[in-house]
Order: C-alpha cells, then structure tokens, then sequence
C-alpha cells in the first residue's frame, strides 16, 4: 500500500506512552496502538497533532518489518475508515468499529474526552471482592489513577471476601447516590441480585474481572457491562508455554506430559477456563496427558506452596509440569519445587498467569517457564473508559475484552514493572 511504517517500542505504558506517542504523532499520518491503552491519560495537546486510530493488533508478536501484514485486512480497513471519518469530524469518537472491544471502548474515547471537561465531576464507587489479592492490588490503583486523572472522586472499598459485606458496600453507596459502581464481585453467582439491589436507582453497574452470566447483564441492558480478559486464551498460552519446552512437556520421555494443577476459587470462570484450556491445548496438539491431582488453592500463594510440597513429596519425580491458575500460587509452587531440589526446566516445568513483577523476574532467571500478562493497565483503562461513557450518558457496550499476552524468557524483559 506504499505506506512507510516504523515500529516504536513504548516500553513500559505507564511512563513512556505519552511521550512516545508524541513523538510518533509528529512524524506519522496514522498511529496504531494495540488496545485502548493511549486512553485513560489525558491526552490533551497531542491527539490534536494526528488521528489516533486506537486498533488492536498483535504488537506483541510483531516481527521487525512485517506490521502491517500482522494487521488483520478488517483491522486495517477500520483503521483507514476511522482517518477517513476525521476528515469530517474532529475526534474519531465517531468511529462505528465493533471488530473488537478493547478498541470499540478507546474508539468511543476520543469523542468522550472532550466532553469530559465540560461534564464536570462525579462520584465513582469502587467495589473489590478482596484487597488482599496480588493481581487486584494492580488492578484497583491503576484504574484509581485513571479515574482520579478523569476528574472523579473515587472511593474503593475492601469486600474482604465476602459477599455479605459487599452487598452493605453497595447499599451504602446507592445511599451515598454515587454516580457509577464498579463492581468486583465476591461471588458472580450474586451479580443478579446485585443488579436487583442497583436497578431502582438506575445506578450504572461496570463489572469487572470476574465475569457474570450474559442474562445478568442482559436484565440491566444499557446499564451495564462487564470489562475483563478471555480466560481460555490464558489457559491456552499456558499449554502452548509447555508445548515450546525442548521436551514438549514429556521430560521422562515416557510419552505423556503428567502433571499437577494449582486451582483458583472455584466458584471464578478464570480458574475453571485455565483449568481447562490449558490442558486442552495439549490435547490438541496430540499429547497424552496425566493428571496426578488437582489442588484448590484459592488464588493464594500459601496454600499452594503447602499443596505442591505435599505432591512433590507424594508423586515425586512423575510430575513434570506444574500448572497454576495464577502467579502468586506459581510464587507458591516454586517455593516447593526449590526446597525439593527440583530444578525448573530441566527436571520440572511450572507456568502461571498474571504476570507479577516477582514472576516475570522469576521467568527472566529461569525459575519459571513462563507465564501469561493478564493486563491490568488495559482492563483498568478499559474500566474507567466504560465509566466515563456512563457518566457522560453515551452508548457503552455490553463487553469489553482485553488480550492476555503470553511471557516467555524472550519478551519478560518487556514485561518487568
Ligand atoms: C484473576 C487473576 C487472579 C485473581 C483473580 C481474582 O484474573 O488471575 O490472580 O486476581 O482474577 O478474581
């Protein structure tokens, strides 16, 4: 198509993607940013200098001269359409794209940004199912800051893993007449009656991370949405980690990958996705699997490390792979698997998913086969982006996914916080 492209590493968002985005804008026609990441930050001065065409694309298994190939034709047309529409328009807010959440949700930002000063403030409750969780700890202050950045006065509360004292959380806001709730369920087999409880104050509900039924969020329609990652991609590039070990999993070579699988709550869909997908991408790729015993650790890294010193010692040398729902209970495993004497990748593997900054160092060193990103920065930037929408009365839709990126020893340098 003649267009002369250049790749720009934005290294870690947070800090740098203002500025490089800047610097692109100067130089470019047309910015493609995977996810919605630019939004949430004040981008005020810059989107001025170009049009931002916020598409998703793969940018993390980009090879060096090969953009816009990776780039789905769909994608590309989008992006094309969105710097037609400009012409017209003064902010690609008025782009009709669906092709993909993360991008419908930065798509509709640009429009939403500039009424956001004139819109004033409002009152943001932020309902988490536990402080005490690692991965949530991210997620709560990113999406703090990008709330506080909108303007908005935000209070988060601590459900302590109870639905109980979550249900008086939100009652107590509803009293409080906050503007939006961003609820974390405790349980998701409550979100229906938490969505009873919020409905006669027609109070927005913006779910995130743990996922309701489609008929919850269809009995609230146009007041409510869920903002999450898709667990199966998770559970799969955590298969696929094992399937790029030299050894495919198989390291006794006895044909068949045997294993342990560290489980979150039970109750979470991310838990039993990852449970599944996981081994799923194995057995689709023709393995032979053996599962020695399936722990319920509950997200949390004691209990894991206690599960897999007690399966190290049952099973010994038959367990070749670790499976964990997530990193703090790989922190766990690993933890075990070292006072063994077990040595990853060589005589064990052993993947996770989040990608902690303690797990992200551990894959850089070799103490982890992998692990996945579960992107806290683009849920929360996604999560705020949808509160705004409600606050500012425009369409929101029903879902918003974010990908999850799988880490290896080769990108986690990317990845360290
Ligand atoms: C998952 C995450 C876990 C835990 C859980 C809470 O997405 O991977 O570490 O935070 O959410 O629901």
């Amino acid at each position: 198509k003649n267009c002369d492209v250049s790749r720009k590493e934005i290294g870690e968002p947070k800090k740098h993607l203002l500025k490089s985005t800047k610097e692109l804008l100067q130089s470019c026609e047309l910015v493609l940013l995977n996810s919605g990441v630019l939004q949430g930050y004040n981008t005020t001065g810059i989107t001025g200098a170009c049009k931002i065409a916020p598409v998703k694309m793969l940018r993390y298994e980009l090879k060096e001269n090969i953009i816009m190939k990776m780039i789905s034709r769909r994608d590309f047309l989008k992006a094309s359409a969105v710097v037609g529409a400009t012409a017209a328009m003064t902010a690609c807010g008025g782009s009709s794209s669906t092709s993909t959440a993360a991008s419908s949700v930065a798509a509709s930002s640009a429009a939403a940004s500039s009424a956001a000063a004139t819109n004033g403030s409002a009152n943001i409750g932020v309902c988490i199912y536990q402080f005490a969780d690692n991965f949530m700890t991210l997620y709560r202050s990113d999406l703090e800051e990008y709330l506080k950045d909108m303007g908005y006065a935000v209070t988060i509360v601590d459900g302590k893993n109870d639905q109980n004292t979550q249900t008086e959380q939100i009652n107590t806001f509803l009293q409080q007449g906050v503007d939006v709730l961003v609820i974390n369920p405790v349980q998701t087999t409550s979100a229906q009656t938490i969505v009873d409880t919020v409905k006669p104050s027609e109070t927005p509900i913006v779910f995130i991370n743990r996922e309701p039924d489609k008929s919850v969020l269809d009995s609230y329609a146009d007041k409510c949405c869920y903002v999450g990652a898709d667990a199966r991609q998770s559970g799969t590039y955590q298969g696929e980690l094992i399937l790029e070990t030299e050894t495919q999993g198989d390291i006794n070579g006895d044909g068949k990958i045997t294993y342990i699988m560290c489980k979150g709550d039970p109750e979470n869909i991310d838990a039993q996705y990852r449970t599944e997908y996981s081994i799923k991408a194995l057995t689709d790729a023709g393995k032979e699997v053996e599962c020695l015993y399936e722990y319920l650790d509950n997200w949390d890294q004691t209990t894991a490390q206690q599960d897999v010193a007690n399966a190290l010692s049952q099973y010994g040398d038959k367990i070749e792979v670790v499976f964990c729902n997530n990193d703090a209970m790989a922190l766990g495993a690993l933890q075990s698997i070292q006072q063994a004497n077990r040595t990853v990748g060589k005589d064990i593997y052993l993947v996770g998913v989040d990608a902690l900054a303690e797990a992200v160092q551990d894959v850089l060193d070799g103490n982890m086969t992998g692990t996945v990103l579960n992107d806290d920065v683009g849920q929360a930037t996604a999560a705020a982006e949808a509160t705004k929408l409600y606050v500012e009365g425009s369409k929101v839709e029903q879902y918003y996914w974010v990908d999850y990126v799988k880490v290896t020893k080769d990108n986690a340098s990317e990845y360290v916080k």
